[in-house]
């Protein structure tokens, strides 16, 4: 049997030397959605893309406002009588620090030990750029997809999608589709590939404790006043019980319970507690009692405190009462927790803890729905088809913790089935210093949906 790719492959390595330097000329621009002085570099990031979506022949490109950072639309849609897939990616990227642990700075990529290291390589500019690559191999060599695309690229994922539904809404009618593909997750482990059936959403806040106007002299005031460091400390060790459950009073109330058959399949993957305990440095893990590790991580909810602050953090000594105390706290959430439902219960459960002497504040700053998509779709299936027959191993399913809050948003707004179709593993330490795509899954991923566009077309409608 002949290769029905060949053309498409040969297309590819052709290109490989001028791919790799465009990948590496994306990743200099310091997209980081989360940082206001960075809105210009997510704008050039915005254009290359489009740029880039323009030269392939993608057809009606679009930088298209949100009211925050752009979504890089365009679409390519002459594949009569076949369905129509909207691709997913995002330009952004989370912040750089702390520098001083890059071996080169964040936005000057390095290519070693066949990866790419820079901040986004691997989330997410890899994966969108691996897509231009795969549609620019079916447009510049036969002239043609077998399908119809609508690339929908968003430049506010890392700094939490807050005006992307309202996009979706307002654009409905060019989001016409049959599935949409969100290439925005990763492998098990190494280059095993794997679907992602399930996504944590998110809900992130933040606890503001206030006492006295002012820092006061702790030997002046000590014994008279509540100090509102110690209430925050108080108040965050009231979130969680001894055996590591989340103690906010209704928080697992909507939880979908885990079946057997799920919990089954999650025991079986190949999971090394201890090559995961050394990768992370911890000489024991944690978490909900009654549940394994990797349940934990990918389909229970949890309760973390993301950072807090207050009081003297100087060199030496100053002895005060702080006048104010904050942390920032978050919940990853599972089917069929509500976002807004979570805030409102962790809200209550810290009011109702709140001591008399300070003032207690809480404040939601984001959040995300989470999702769990369908193993059976033909979608999925022809995904993991294709998965397979180039990774050479059947790919995992698997729950990640992470959250895409695009998901829920195109089930929810656009009623679309979504495939997780993502090509980078947790030792690409995505958000961490010295971030990497390793270049063999990069190019199979790009040879992985080549052959996916051509599966889906051929799928019986
Ligand atoms: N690509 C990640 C999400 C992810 C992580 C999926 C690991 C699969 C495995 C995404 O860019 C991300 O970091 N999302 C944020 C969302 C938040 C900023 C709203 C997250 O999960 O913290
Ligand atoms: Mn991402
Ligand atoms: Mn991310």
């Amino acid at each position: 049997m002949t290769e029905p790719y060949a053309d498409l492959d040969a297309y590819r390595e052709a290109t490989a030397d001028e791919r790799l330097a465009d990948y590496l000329d994306f990743l200099r621009i310091p997209s980081i959605s989360a940082l206001s002085e960075h809105a210009p570099d997510v704008r050039r990031a915005a254009e290359f893309v489009a740029q880039r979506l323009r030269t392939i022949g993608v057809e009606n490109v679009d930088v298209s406002e949100t009211g925050g950072h752009p979504v890089v639309y365009g679409d390519w849609l002459h594949a009569e009588g076949a369905p129509t897939v909207i691709v997913y990616g995002h330009y952004d990227v989370q912040p750089v620090d702390p520098l001083d642990l890059w071996v080169k700075p964040p936005f000057d990529p390095r290519v070693e030990d066949g990866r790419v290291y820079a901040r986004g390589a691997a989330d997410d500019k890899g994966q969108v750029h691996l897509h231009l690559a795969a549609a620019e191999a079916w447009l510049k060599k036969r002239g043609a997809l077998p399908i119809n695309l609508r690339f929908c690229f968003e430049g506010e994922e890392e700094s939490g999608s807050v005006h992307l539904d309202r996009w979706l809404e307002a654009n409905r009618a060019r989001l016409q589709a049959d599935v949409a593909v969100v290439s925005d997750s990763g492998f098990f482990e190494g280059n095993l590939p794997a679907i992602t059936i399930g996504l944590r959403g998110l809900m992130y806040a933040q606890i503001d404790v206030t006492g006295p106007h002012l820092d006061l002299h702790s030997g002046g005031f000590g014994g008279a006043v509540r100090n509102p460091a110690t209430t925050l400390a108080e108040i965050l060790a009231s979130l969680h019980r001894p055996d590591g459950a989340v103690a906010v009073p209704g928080f697992y109330d909507d939880v979908r319970p885990l079946t057997d058959r799920e919990r089954d399949q999650i025991a079986r993957l190949p999971f090394d507690e201890q090559a995961y305990k050394q990768m992370i440095g911890v000489d024991a893990l944690y978490g909900e009692s009654g549940y394994s590790t990797l349940e934990r991580r990918g389909a229970r909810p949890t309760l973390d405190v993301n950072g807090l602050w207050g009081g003297f953090q100087g060199e030496g000594a100053k002895t005060i009462i702080p006048a104010h105390a904050h942390a920032k706290i978050s919940c990853r959430l599972v089917v069929d927790q509500d976002p807004a439902r979570v805030f409102e219960l962790v809200r209550d459960h810290v009011l109702a803890v709140a001591p008399t002497g300070v003032r207690v504040q809480v404040t939601l700053h984001s959040s995300g729905p989470p999702s769990l998509t369908p193993i059976d779709h033909p979608a999925t299936q022809a995904a993991a088809r294709c998965l397979e027959l180039i990774f050479g191993q059947p790919a995992l399913y698997i729950r990640e913790g992470g959250s895409v809050p695009v998901t829920a948003s195109f089930e929810r707004i656009l009623g679309l089935p979504v495939v997780l179709l993502g090509f980078t593993p947790p030792d690409d330490q995505a958000h961490a210093p010295n971030e990497s795509m390793r270049l063999d899954n990069y190019e199979n991923g790009i040879r992985t949906v080549v052959r996916y566009w051509g599966e889906l077309a051929s799928l019986p409608r």
